[in-house]
């Protein structure tokens, strides 16, 4: 039979798998007949979603992950080696995104969506480049967000930590070309935890009414599912994926 982009198999891990848009691209990448390594820090999670996609039929495993911590990181790429003999695609897909108006101070908060949201792709790099380039090729998939593209109040950080996914993206791709693919996927609103971890009373109040139209999650999997597909001679660079009834 002749292989088609959607029966190729690829080995994918994937950061931030424990909910949202990283659990469905789980699901969907597993259904389609790829393997899967799962990161996160819930593991317990984790245990529960491999054993429904092994249930299905699909290949997948999991291990605890802080993407802030860079040896955990290096480690959860060497543990998708270790278990399937090669890294075919990370999906850095952690983030976190704690809304709140500038003057607020939370300069925790601030921190954490830098670690997490900026440090944590740059970990994935750091750990995956080397090993895709030895093994003669490989593909970054970079979950953004259309806060990559705009800033709207209260989310003057988060933004700005999705602006550097994009730049660090394309700088990625530019410097590896001939080599590594890279695709930077940027949703709109999608149903999942992430607003639950904003704690400034006048962000989560904001985040109501905005979010009354989200997308499901699986609709970003399936986004993520076409660029993983695709022939090793196609880079999708960038997809954007808003709900129809969004303006913004
Ligand atoms: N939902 C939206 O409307 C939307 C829109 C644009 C962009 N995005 C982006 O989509 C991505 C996924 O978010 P989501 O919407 O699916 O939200 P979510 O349900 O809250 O999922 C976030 C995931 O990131 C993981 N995570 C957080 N901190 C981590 C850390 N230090 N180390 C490892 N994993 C960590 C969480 O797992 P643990 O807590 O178990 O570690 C969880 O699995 C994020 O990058 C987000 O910015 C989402």
């Amino acid at each position: 039979m002749k292989q088609t982009a959607m029966t190729r198999t690829r080995t994918v891990a994937v950061t931030g798998a424990s909910s949202g848009i990283g659990e469905a691209t789980a699901r969907r990448l597993a259904a389609d007949g790829h393997r899967v390594l799962l990161g996160a820090r819930r593991t317990d999670r984790l245990e529960r979603l491999v054993e429904e996609i092994t249930a299905a039929g699909g290949t997948a495993a999991f291990r605890t992950l802080d993407v802030t911590d860079a040896a955990d990181t290096r480690a959860f790429v060497d543990a998708t080696v270790h278990e399937y003999g090669r890294i075919d695609a990370l999906v850095n897909n952690a983030g976190v995104m704690p809304l709140s108006p500038l003057a607020a101070l939370r300069t925790d908060e601030w921190d954490r969506m830098i670690d997490v949201n900026v440090r944590g792709v740059l970990h994935g790099i750091a750990a995956a480049l080397p090993v895709m380039r030895a093994q003669g090729g490989g593909h970054f998939v970079n979950v953004a967000s259309i806060g990559a593209y705009e800033v709207s109040p209260t989310a003057a950080v988060y933004c700005a930590t999705k602006y550097a996914v994009r730049a660090i993206s394309e700088g990625l791709r530019q410097e590896s070309a001939g080599d590594v693919r890279v695709t930077l996927v940027s949703p709109g609103v999608t149903e999942s935890e992430l607003a639950d971890g904003i704690s400034d009373p006048q962000a989560r109040e904001a985040m109501k009414a905005y979010r009354a139209v989200a997308l499901p999650a699986s609709a970003i999997a399936d986004a993520i599912a076409y660029a993983v597909a695709q022939p090793p001679q196609v880079d999708v660079n960038e997809i954007v994926v808003r709900p129809v009834a969004s303006a913004r």
